[in-house]
């Protein structure tokens, strides 16, 4: 029989990847499965749908509640059918009278210990328990209600945004596997046995107080209303869904946004999403009230001096100001004198028309993104290697991977779908290495198998990632035949020369990176022997003086143990926000035209100046810091900030608010008034992934739709007003949708040849690149060669520099910084969100060590100064660290931690060496005259924004 997969039915239990098939009978219809598949899933597969309520397809069966009981020929007795495989020649009988009495009588026993109150029950219309006893005929209840029962279980409310009502629980224990099979935390028990056996959270905490993370699989799972969001429950059941990608983190989550008219009820993860596979995490499931926060900019503003009032205007008007502006700004100094950043967090559309209207319509090159802070060393080391600036895998490619290497990433707090996925792969046997200061969540992976912490200093990445290749290289374990097929000899005999000098051995670098050189021997053979190695890393990698540096080790030790072009393996920058792949790819960066093609190669610049119809500027533009310095220096005067925060995510704010405030013209185009907008003369009102078309780009190069569910807050999404921009510029843009704008993508950027909305619709998703040769993209890149040159990959010689900014006896401890799960970077949404339940301002984390010395007792408040600044921040005392690191997260502004960070940077790309500064930390009474500062100015212009007669912002 041919079988129809439906993405969205649950067909009972999870699919068997065995390759033999095996044919039985169900009901008389003849269907053949994969060998392992219960005989459940193969009657749903043939759309015969047996009763269940322990059974959901992403968890393993359990067999607790019986309600699957099947007949099968030549068995005795009444065998559940979620736990019973498919065998080859089975028949099997689905309904018969025997077994429909003996569902009515389960069901009977589930429906006599439970509140019969469906008419207001938030899951009616959408209970599996009530389905069933629709599926089973249940029509009276024998045994009465008057018996023992759990009616008056108490409900448990402390999560902001799930209520567990007790009460409705049938302990098919759906929840518990969830959170372990599906999230990996654990959280959750079934306590006690028989009647008394119950669901409870920790160790008989409520869910706040417990181990969960509140990333909603339990919720998902839960058959009945026992586990129910709470928007659910005050709103009601929805009337329609729209799918739609998550707006956080680089995972790229697919969600249906779940809706009554255009009031938004929930978001439910897509199990079609070819990220997720139907999970989530606590900001993409629960934290979207941002998008409707009372501080949403809603209307254009615009004032003469930041110190003056703003006033709201139309749209219109704003627009013609800005364009005014910046035309008289250019007439005054020249062409170079404006320039504009696009955003990480927009789609690729609006990207791409932000650094068109610069280059377009403004005339110069004068285009940078945010990504320059964070991924900027890995476009540039990966292109210098493997000739493609982007990660080679897909997510799901860790489930072949026999060891993982995680770099400075902490992906169950930045990347949690993913860290949920990889943890995973570990509870099934992988081996973890870690190199971070930190000792970070993965590394507590509940039942995880080997694994080793390589805690280095901050700033010695390059001198680790060349001894561990070291190790490869001088006991022989690289892989001869992928380097002689697959690598260009030269560069690798270079490469080989000087990794194999005695000076890049553990040994060697000991004392350098603090890591014992048998860990380091023993992390490189556990990487070099394993048949699949993966590299997975973060900002720890990138955000350093070697940023790129480190990204090439990365690549070297990838090529030199063969560990590209197939699942399991690769190198994988791990994104921060949802868009930063796409950000690059979409030519935000000053030297490159969409799809990383240089702005100096007259055959690309023809190709656009054809469709674009304007002669285009053939040197690169400025890049932030670049502009900062000129902004400063007086010939830089006009900037266009489309959602990105600069004054908060860059650093040195004293340097970065002094340009900020030396501009004639920032406009910026954000849903709140952000730090960088206190600088701005033009505020235009952003719009949310929810109120807009378009498409974001995954860390696995996934393009995912974005799809519009309410209408834009302030009447346009983002794209429509940069579009209003260049026409006022006399640039003319004439878009209806942004699908016109994704053809044009695709016309000029060589990975996206035939990318189109049809096709992603079709589709779910695409990887790119996409080309004639694989129009519906590439899973897995470099699988038969590389795209560089000569098609080979090419090993880097890395030299180990070590960073000007180290510890002294002013300055002896060396601060690190990272995320935390519950705050997204700036915070600016997760902050207005109940996310800020778990963390509510950001802490200096401190060895006991280091405390003790200082006299430092946990909630201290902390003085903290570096050699470009002071801050204040509360103590928490921690064993994380090693001694002598300290460490911070960035999610609110009024920290200041980018106030400490120094102006050093990569040597390549200018990314900022945030991750390295050399601070002395001491008790203190009060905020840092930079807080004060910012306090101050911080009311100043939330009156000069409340008297424009906006919402007030922050
Ligand atoms: S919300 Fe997630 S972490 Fe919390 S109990 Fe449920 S499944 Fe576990
Ligand atoms: S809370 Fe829901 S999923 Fe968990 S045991 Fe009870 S009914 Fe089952
Ligand atoms: S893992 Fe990232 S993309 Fe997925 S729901 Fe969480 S924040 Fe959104
Ligand atoms: S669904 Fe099979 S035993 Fe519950």
């Amino acid at each position: 029989m041919l079988q129809h997969f439906d993405p969205n039915k649950d067909y009972g239990t999870p699919a068997s990847l065995s390759e033999k098939l095996v044919t039985l009978e169900i009901d008389g219809v003849e269907i053949s499965v994969p060998e392992g598949t219960s005989v459940m899933r193969a009657a749903a597969l043939a759309d015969i749908n047996i009763p269940k309520l322990c059974a959901t397809d992403n968890l393993e069966a359990f067999g607790s509640c019986r309600l699957c009981a099947v007949q099968i020929e030549g068995r005795r007795g009444t065998p559940a059918s979620c736990t019973t495989p498919a065998e080859q020649g089975m028949k099997v009988s689905t309904q018969n009278e025997k077994l429909a009495k003996l569902r009515r009588n389960i069901m009977e026993l589930y429906i006599s210990d439970h509140p019969l109150d469906c008419l207001t029950c938030p899951a009616n219309g959408d209970c599996e328990l009530q389905d069933m006893a629709g599926a089973v005929g249940l029509r009276e209840v024998r045994y009465g209600f008057d018996g023992a029962n759990h009616l008056d279980a108490p409900k448990d409310t402390s999560n902001p945004y799930f209520t567990f009502d007790a009460s409705k629980c049938i302990v098919c224990s759906r929840c518990v596997r969830a959170c372990e099979e599906v999230q990996g935390t654990f959280a959750l028990t079934i306590d006690g046995r028989g009647f008394d056996s119950k669901v409870a959270a920790g160790q008989n905490e409520n869910f706040l107080d417990s181990e969960c993370v509140s990333c909603g699989a339990c919720v998902q799972a839960c058959p009945t209303a026992t586990l129910s969001e709470n928007s659910l429950i005050q709103m009601g059941q929805p009337e329609h869904s729209i799918s739609t990608t998550c707006a956080y983190c680089g995972v790229g989550c697919s969600f249906k946004a779940e809706m009554k008219g255009d009031q938004l009820v929930r978001m439910v993860p897509d199990k079609a999403g070819d990220a997720n596979h139907g999970h989530s995490c606590v900001k993409g499931r629960f934290a979207f009230g941002y998008a409707t926060h009372k501080d949403r900019i809603r209307t254009p503003m615009i004032r003469d001096a930041i110190d003056q009032p703003w006033k709201e205007v139309s749209w219109e008007e704003a627009i013609g100001f800005a364009a005014n502006r910046l035309k008289s700004i250019q007439y005054e100094y020249g062409r170079e004198s404006i320039g504009g950043i696009t955003s990480s967090r927009c789609t690729n559309e609006e990207t791409y028309l932000v650094q068109k209207l610069i280059r377009a319509a403004f005339g110069n090159n004068n285009t940078d993104t945010c990504a320059r802070v964070c991924h900027s060393p890995t476009g540039y080391g990966l292109k210098q290697t493997l000739g493609e600036s982007a990660g080679t895998q897909t997510f799901d490619s860790v489930m072949k991977s026999d060891c993982v290497l995680v770099i400075g990433a902490n992906p169950t707090d930045a990347h949690p779908v993913f860290g949920s996925l990889m943890r995973r792969r570990l509870r099934q046997g992988a081996s973890l290495i870690v190199a971070d200061p930190r000792e970070i969540d993965i590394l507590k992976t509940p039942h995880l198998g080997d694994s080793v912490h390589l805690p280095l200093r901050p700033g010695t990445n390059v001198a680790l990632i060349n001894a561990l290749a070291h190790v490869v290289i001088t006991e022989g374990l690289e892989d001869t035949d992928f380097i002689a097929k697959r690598c260009e000899p030269e560069a690798y005999a270079k490469w080989r020369a000087f990794i194999a000098e005695s000076r890049n051995a553990p040994e060697a670098v000991e004392d350098v990176t603090g890591v014992p050189a048998e860990s380091i021997r023993q992390a490189a053979r556990t990487f070099a022997n394993a048949p699949n190695a993966a590299i997975y890393y973060g900002l720890g990698v990138t955000e350093h003086s070697q940023g790129s540096t480190m990204v090439m080790g990365i690549a070297n030790l990838a090529l030199a143990t063969g560990n590209i072009g197939r699942e399991g393996v690769g190198v994988n920058p791990l994104r921060g926000q949802n868009n930063v792949q796409g950000s690059c790819d979409m030519g935000s960066f000053p030297h490159e035209l969409p799809g990383y093609q240089h702005v100096a190669d007259p055959v690309v610049r023809n190709r656009f100046e054809k469709v674009w119809g304007v002669t285009l500027d053939d040197e690169p533009g400025l890049r932030i810091p670049n502009m900062f310095d000129a902004a400063i220096a007086g010939h830089f005067r006009g900037l266009y900030v489309q959602g990105e925060d600069i004054a908060q995510s860059d650093p040195n704010t004293q340097h970065v608010e002094a340009a900020l405030r030396a501009l004639d013209c920032l406009i910026v185009q954000d849903i709140f008034l952000n730090e960088t907008a206190k600088f701005a003369h033009v505020l235009l009102p952003g719009s949310t992934f929810l109120e807009k078309n378009g498409t974001f780009t995954n860390a696995e190069r996934r393009i995912n739709r974005v799809r519009k569910v309410m209408p834009p807050l302030s009447g346009k999404e983002d794209w429509e007003v940069t579009v209003d921009l260049a026409n006022a510029l006399g640039y003319p843009m004439n878009y209806s949708h942004p699908s016109e704008i994704m053809d044009e993508i695709a016309l000029l950027t060589p990975t996206f040849t035939g990318v189109n909305y049809e096709k992603l619709d079709k589709h779910g998703s695409l990887q790119w690149p996409c080309n004639d040769e694989f129009p519906i993209g590439s899973p897995i890149m470099h699988v038969e060669s590389f795209p560089t040159l000569e098609g080979k990959g090419h090993f880097a010689v890395t030299e180990f520099v070590p960073t000007s900014e180290r510890a002294s006896r002013r300055f002896p401890l060396l601060l690190t910084t990272g995320r935390i799960l519950s705050q997204y970077n700036v915070g600016a949404q997760t902050r207005r969100t109940e996310n800020q339940v778990w963390h509510h301002e950001d802490k200096l984390e401190i060895h006991p060590h280091d405390a003790e010395e200082r006299g430092i007792n946990e909630g201290d408040w902390l003085g903290i100064s570096s050699r470009a600044g002071q801050t204040v921040l509360r103590a928490h005392i921690s064993k994380r660290m090693q001694p002598g690191v300290v460490y911070t997260t960035f999610h609110h502004p009024g920290s200041g931690a980018n106030v400490i960070t120094t102006d050093n940077s990569d040597w390549a790309t200018n990314c900022p060496e945030y991750k390295v500064t050399a601070v002395q930390v001491e008790k203190v009474s009060q905020p840092s005259e930079w807080q004060k500062d910012f306090a101050a100015n911080n009311q100043r212009q939330q009156k000069l924004l409340s008297e424009a007669g906006a919402s007030s912002g922050e």
